[in-house]
């Protein structure tokens, strides 16, 4: 399946048809059905005291599994089909990437209530990851390092977006829209009409919709993508798996799988050396490592603004008072998720608290200016939707700038 990388830069999203092969289609839709009903039997043991029988598949409005951590030999095709030259494939050449890997494996599923229309987002924040202009503009000079995917097994029309919203901040009234009527249609909206096995990549930076969780029979398939070696560097750089259930693969699959692991590997050792350069305060090793990170010359401060966002986590599993505390704290106390906390806690292990300590100093001038712009910008932090406004790279602060801060 050949694509053009510039119709998802200039659009924001792209349509394909068949992205499932039709002869496919049949066995991923009853392998599929098999993941849920081994999903809804853990759903039902872990759920909560207060919640209905059921867990998550009674009370979610949009049940999702990571069929990764149900998937078994028999149902293996469901992974396979994330390795497909039409998914994986296609997502290589729209990050013109000499190396891409999944990040993510998910099937949305209907409720098994009306929950109507959720509301309408973007699905990144600004004020952890860098500010909303900089990745964007980023993802239009560069190209993406990060797409998602909906795949529906079943006709689909529940997902709606803005096209070309990715690549700009809320208009006044957008802004206006997500804070007084999230749940109704905005202005520039679309439905995106896939037929089964059809499949919409698309930024998941760009405004988009769930606009009915109604009880109409759904599984869409929801995936995620990272570049290895493209221009820019992955706004998505984890992955929400480990390795464990690729002993249920072929042999050819579960090594697939090793060689994402090993490149992850490999970019933590960059990213490794990029930190103990700056806390030598090394420019020449620190300039020779961000460029590995974020090879396209234009925009390279997002990717220094990305380390900042590392370093702090790091810094913070290292302090003694969080260390001690439980996985469940721990995982937020760096508001991370259950199934990506083991990369960061691993990487956390590459430092001591000293050093990470010291790096994460380095970032103070850059961190500084990030705070000043949501104090001038973001009335409101603790609002989802207030949070994009903050859209500014801190000004007149480029990289040697940066290490002149040091
Ligand atoms: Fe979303």
């Amino acid at each position: 399946m050949k694509v053009d990388p510039q119709q998802l830069i200039d659009d924001g999203y792209i349509v394909l048809r068949q992205v499932v092969p039709h002869d496919q289609l049949k066995a991923l839709r009853t392998s599929f059905e098999t993941l849920v009903e081994k999903q809804k039997v853990v759903w039902a043991r872990e759920r909560k005291p207060e919640e209905r029988p059921g867990g998550v598949w009674t009370t979610s409005a949009q049940p999702r599994v990571f069929f990764d951590e149900v998937v078994d030999a028999a149902t293996a095709n469901t992974v396979e089909f994330c390795l497909h030259e039409n998914t994986l494939g296609v997502s290589q050449q729209l990050m013109r990437a000499p190396e891409a890997a999944i990040t993510l494996m998910a099937l949305m599923c209907n409720p098994v209530q009306d929950h109507g229309p959720a509301s309408w987002h973007r699905d990144i924040d600004p004020t952890v990851q860098a500010p909303l202009k900089g990745m964007q503009m980023d993802y239009v000079k560069n190209g993406p390092g990060y797409v998602q995917w909906n795949i529906p097994l079943y006709d689909d029309n529940v997902f709606w977006l803005v096209p070309k919203s990715y690549c700009r901040p809320n208009t006044p009234e957008e802004h206006q829209h997500l804070l007084t009527r999230p749940q109704e249609p905005m202005p520039g909206g679309i439905p995106i009409e896939l037929s089964a096995g059809d499949g919409v990549v698309y930024s998941h930076m760009g405004l988009h919709w769930g606009s009915n969780y109604s009880t109409k029979l759904r599984r869409t398939v929801h995936l995620g993508y990272r570049a290895f070696g493209s221009a820019s560097y992955p706004i998505v750089d984890h992955f929400y798996w480990n390795l464990e259930f690729t002993k249920h693969l072929s042999t050819e699959a579960r090594a697939r799988f090793e060689h994402f692991s090993q490149l992850h590997t490999q970019q933590c050792d960059v990213i490794e050396s990029t930190f103990h350069a700056i806390h030598n305060k090394d420019a020449d090793n620190f300039r020779d490592g961000l460029a590995k990170l974020h090879p396209g010359e234009e925009e390279r401060m997002v990717a220094v603004v990305f380390l900042s966002k590392l370093a702090d986590k790091i810094r913070t599993l290292k302090t003694p008072e969080v260390s001690k505390l439980s996985i469940e704290e721990r995982i937020g106390a760096i508001s991370a998720h259950r199934l990506n906390f083991h990369l960061y806690e691993d990487f956390a292990d590459r430092f001591s608290a000293e050093a990470a300590e010291s790096i994460w100093q380095r970032f103070s001038t850059l961190y500084e200016k990030i705070e000043a712009e949501i104090a001038q910008s973001v009335p409101d932090r603790t609002s989802r939707v207030m949070r994009y406004q903050l859209t500014e790279m801190p000004a007149n602060f480029e990289v040697e700038e940066f290490i002149r801060s040091w």
